[in-house]
């Protein structure tokens, strides 16, 4: 006897993602690579906080405890069942290898137990894709809204405080995906890496330019950490930078002018050291209005690397669209200056929390591997320095 005919291509494709590069433990189901049923981030930014950086042998440990219950909570949800699930999709790197252990160990497990197929994803890549995810639970809450302007949005299940899910930023994320096509310009702004990279066609990439020292958000990081505002650095930067003023001081902008792709952000970082130890350390510290302003300032040269650099590579790839993903691309003044200064591109940023590490982008990504059963075997490893392309 034949089974039920459900025509194809009506279908659904349920896609289970774990991410564990860094500090967050992240678990997510993506229907069809694009509609994020559920995407839980459990933060360790408390167990690290008070080292002023994540310690690989803590992130390690605590995503043992956290990710169990992370992906249980993936599923429930999400509100389906691990059955239902297609296939399995882990980071394998780059990332620390302690992390990334977990997530794979733990996909593996899974894929072991049940049978399901398992794809292995690039950490960069998977940022590169979260332009093309939306929410579905809050586009059907829109829809709903809008079906009944009375409003029944509390029938849409809220996620609790303990752990960050997707849903509550909507609007951005419903209007992204829908409007990326390739090829684009993707900008990877994040705590471990800063590069251009051409997208040219689904899982084709061509890395461009490249952070020749510290990515951008490890730059963000280690200014915080320098003037104590605390850990992780870019959030509060982007706070405070909201109320100084970005032209107090003058800082440089390393090689704004040299002719290539390549960005670097140590000899910024020095430039704030300097101004701070010649400003007079104790002073700088208990002046609420000049951190301020040095914060602003600072973040005002980042953005103007960051934006010419991009500004260059669109022109020499003739390109008129471009992606800015990873941690840094949820700043507020990168996110403002991006669409008012590249006026005839068009400019795609995720949501927030899809611009921190998520398992959503890992989930939706391997459902281009999915197409062409690009799976890996249960001998998979995590490898720290994952190529992107490979
Ligand atoms: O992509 P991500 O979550 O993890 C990595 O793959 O590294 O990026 C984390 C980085 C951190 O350096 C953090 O300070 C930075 O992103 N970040 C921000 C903001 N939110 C996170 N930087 C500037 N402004 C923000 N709003
Ligand atoms: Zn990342």
């Amino acid at each position: 006897m034949e089974g039920p005919v459900v025509a194809k291509g009506f279908e659904y494709m349920y896609i289970l993602g774990i991410e564990t590069s860094c500090d967050e433990t992240s678990c997510a189901v993506v229907r069809d690579g694009c509609d994020i049923l559920s995407n839980i981030v459990a933060s360790q930014v408390d167990l690290h906080a008070s080292y002023g950086g994540v310690v690989p042998e803590i992130a390690s440990r605590a995503h043992i405890q956290k990710i169990l219950p992370v992906l249980e909570r993936a599923l429930a949800d999400a509100d389906v069942s691990l059955d239902k699930i297609n296939a399995l999709a882990v980071t394998r790197g780059p990332g620390l290898i302690g992390s990334l252990l977990v997530g794979v160990e733990t996909a593996k497990a899974l894929s072991y137990a049940t049978g399901k197929p398992l794809m292995a994803i690039n950490h960069i890549a998977s940022h590169l894709y979260a332009p093309f995810l939306s929410d579905a639970k809050e586009r059907s809450r829109t829809e709903l809204m809008k079906a009944k302007p009375s409003g029944k949005s509390s029938e849409v299940s809220s996620p609790s405080s303990a752990h960050r899910s997707s849903s509550g930023s909507s609007s951005e994320l419903s209007r992204s995906g829908a409007q990326l096509g390739y090829p684009y310009l993707g900008l990877v702004v994040s705590g471990g890496h800063s590069s251009l990279v051409v997208v040219w066609e689904p899982l084709r990439y061509e890395v461009v330019g490249v952070t020749l020292d510290d990515a951008a958000g490890e730059a963000y990081d280690k200014v915080a950490k320098l003037l104590g505002l605390g850990y992780p650095g870019g959030p509060i930067i982007d706070r405070l930078a909201q109320e100084g003023d970005s032209a107090y001081v003058r800082f440089p902008r390393p090689r704004i002018r040299a002719k290539d792709f390549n960005l670097s952000f140590s000899g910024l970082k020095t430039s704030v050291m300097q101004y701070v130890r010649e400003t007079g350390y104790e002073r700088v510290i208990h002046d609420q209005a000049l951190i301020r302003h040095i914060v602003a300032s600072f973040q005002a040269a980042v953005i103007d690397c960051l934006l010419a650099k991009t500004e260059r590579a669109l022109a020499a790839f003739h390109l008129d669209q471009l992606a800015i993903v990873g941690g840094v691309a949820a700043n507020s003044g990168l996110r403002a200056k991006a669409m008012e200064r590249l006026a005839g591109i068009r400019v795609i940023i995720p949501a927030p929390i899809l611009c921190t590490d998520n398992a959503a982008m890992v989930a939706g990504l391997a459902m281009l591997h999915y197409r062409t059963r690009n799976f890996a075997s249960l001998t998979l490893n995590a490898q720290a320095d994952y190529p992107l392309g490979s």
